[in-house]
């Protein structure tokens, strides 16, 4: 029993070999068997590291010093690595992030969902590599110098003062710098949550990757905007890809971008995207998956798994703007939608017209009221799911296995709440036959994973 004295103590520094990842990224040390979660690591690294957190059956530390570099180990590419939490693999091969990846989601589902003998695919890597992101969600920060960029990992107040994010285009780049620049220019103060006071609160940029159209949401607490007409003339002219630049006024405590009313200063309310040769209307308010040339990966191979022959009934659960339902509709007699945010039904709706897609409906509401509400005249053959990162409650899984659909696609980007939700569907009858990784988060620990359950 040498665990007490192995134990280490917050502030202690350690001599530690790497030998995984953690779900969330971090290295994992063991020592006497007690487990360090270690960040900055990758496997095969020797380092020195300091413990931040000392807890009762395992410890958090940082990286102090490398003192024995893995061999998966790579250069960062950013400039902002160290300091932006943001893209905390890129120091680990692409080889290495995919293998990892793909072991992190059969964990998942055999630990935390006791789930076994399913078949998985090969994972998708991602193609391009860089600037992939088709959203990007950055905030002002309180204090002298009104910075631009994201925040700090475990920072509310402070940010990281972007000049080049490799996740997302140049141009997309040029304009956040240019709107910094403007709300420097301006004299008005970045948002203080504490106070309720100051001006400038986030800048949201989309940029539709098969389209070329720009949306441009800057999001500030209320108050007048100042020179609204120039600065919006000025911006359009400097980038003529923005084809929506909106106002969102966000006047609650709430530190998010999204979700408020907001004025068009020039310009449409919305940008166009297309998805799998279906073209997408998209707001500030609706959803829409951020890496494009991924997402069509993402899509055919949840309608490969879907094996639609064309005379099923299908569910598209969490269906945002319509883009699984629009894809899916082609190979199927019909189906309907049902997304909480009404915008995008709206849009989902819009979306069918414009595309010609007639046998889709959308119904706005949440999955689990609208799942006990429907009167249906027919069973689903097929119900496809894809929640937000926590996954569907256990009420919204109960009246899924209530449908009695004989397959279910499960579209997640989070491992560990899918695997909650496959265990009580293999609980509800269904087993989970084949799944795959498809990594639309290059650099980062984030995976997306569509599953195939059938009802046994
Ligand atoms: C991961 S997105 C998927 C959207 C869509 N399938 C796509 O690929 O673009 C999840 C969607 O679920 C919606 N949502 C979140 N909670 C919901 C709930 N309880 N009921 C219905 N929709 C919900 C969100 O507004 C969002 O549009």
């Amino acid at each position: 029993m040498n665990a007490p004295l192995d134990k280490p103590k917050t502030h202690d520094e350690l001599e530690l070999t790497i030998d995984n990842l953690a779900f969330g990224g971090k290295g994992v040390a063991r020592r006497a068997g007690f487990v360090i979660f270690v960040e900055g690591a990758v496997p095969g690294d020797r380092v020195r590291a300091v413990v931040t957190h000392a807890r009762r059956s395992y410890a958090e530390a940082r990286v102090k010093e490398l003192l024995n570099q893995s061999p998966e180990r790579v250069e960062p590419k950013c400039r902002h690595f160290g300091v932006c939490g943001g893209c905390s693999w890129q120091t680990l091969s692409y080889d290495a992030q995919l293998r990892y990846k793909q072991s992190q989601v059969t964990e998942c589902l055999e630990h935390i969902g006791g789930i076994h003998g399913f078949e998985i695919d090969e994972p998708l890597a991602a193609e391009p590599l860089w600037r992939y992101r088709n959203k990007v969600e950055f905030s002002f920060s309180p204090g002298d110098n009104l910075d631009l960029g994201f925040h700090l990992p475990g920072e509310w107040r402070r940010v990281v003062n972007i000049q080049d994010c490799l996740l997302h285009s140049e141009t997309t780049n040029a304009i956040r710098n240019a709107v910094r620049d403007f709300a420097r220019s301006t004299g008005l103060a970045a948002w203080e949550q504490q106070s309720e006071t100051g001006f400038w609160r986030h800048l949201v940029l989309r940029e539709g990757i098969n389209t070329g159209e720009i949306m441009v949401n800057i999001v500030t607490g209320p108050g007048d905007f100042p020179d609204a007409e120039s600065f919006a003339k000025n911006l359009m002219a400097a980038f003529p890809g923005i084809a929506s630049l909106v106002w969102s006024v966000n006047d609650t405590r709430a530190s998010v971008a999204t979700g408020f009313p907001f004025t068009v200063l020039a310009g449409r309310d919305h940008i166009f995207e297309e998805i799998c040769g279906l073209r997408f209307k998209v707001s500030p308010q609706t959803f829409l998956q951020t890496n494009t040339l991924m997402a069509e990966r993402l899509y055919r191979k949840a309608l490969e798994y879907a094996g639609l022959e064309g005379h099923e009934f299908v569910f598209d659960l969490y269906s945002g703007i319509g883009s699984i339902a629009l894809l899916m509709a082609k190979s199927c007699s019909e189906i309907l939608g049902i997304e909480i945010v009404e915008d995008a039904v709206r849009l989902a709706r819009e979306n069918a017209l414009a595309n010609g897609v007639t046998n889709s409906r959308f119904i706005s509401g949440k999955v689990r009221a609208a799942l006990k509400n429907i009167e249906l005249d027919r069973q689903p053959d097929l119900v496809v799911l894809d929640p937000p990162r926590a996954g569907a409650s256990k009420k919204e899984v109960q009246r899924v296995i209530e449908l009695g659909a004989p397959r279910i696609v499960y579209v997640s980007c989070n491992a560990s709440t899918l695997a909650g939700n496959a265990a009580q569907l293999a609980e509800g009858g269904y087993q989970l036959i084949r799944t795959g990784a498809v990594d639309m988060f290059p650099h980062t620990p984030h995976i997306e994973v569509v599953s195939l359950f059938e009802r046994s």
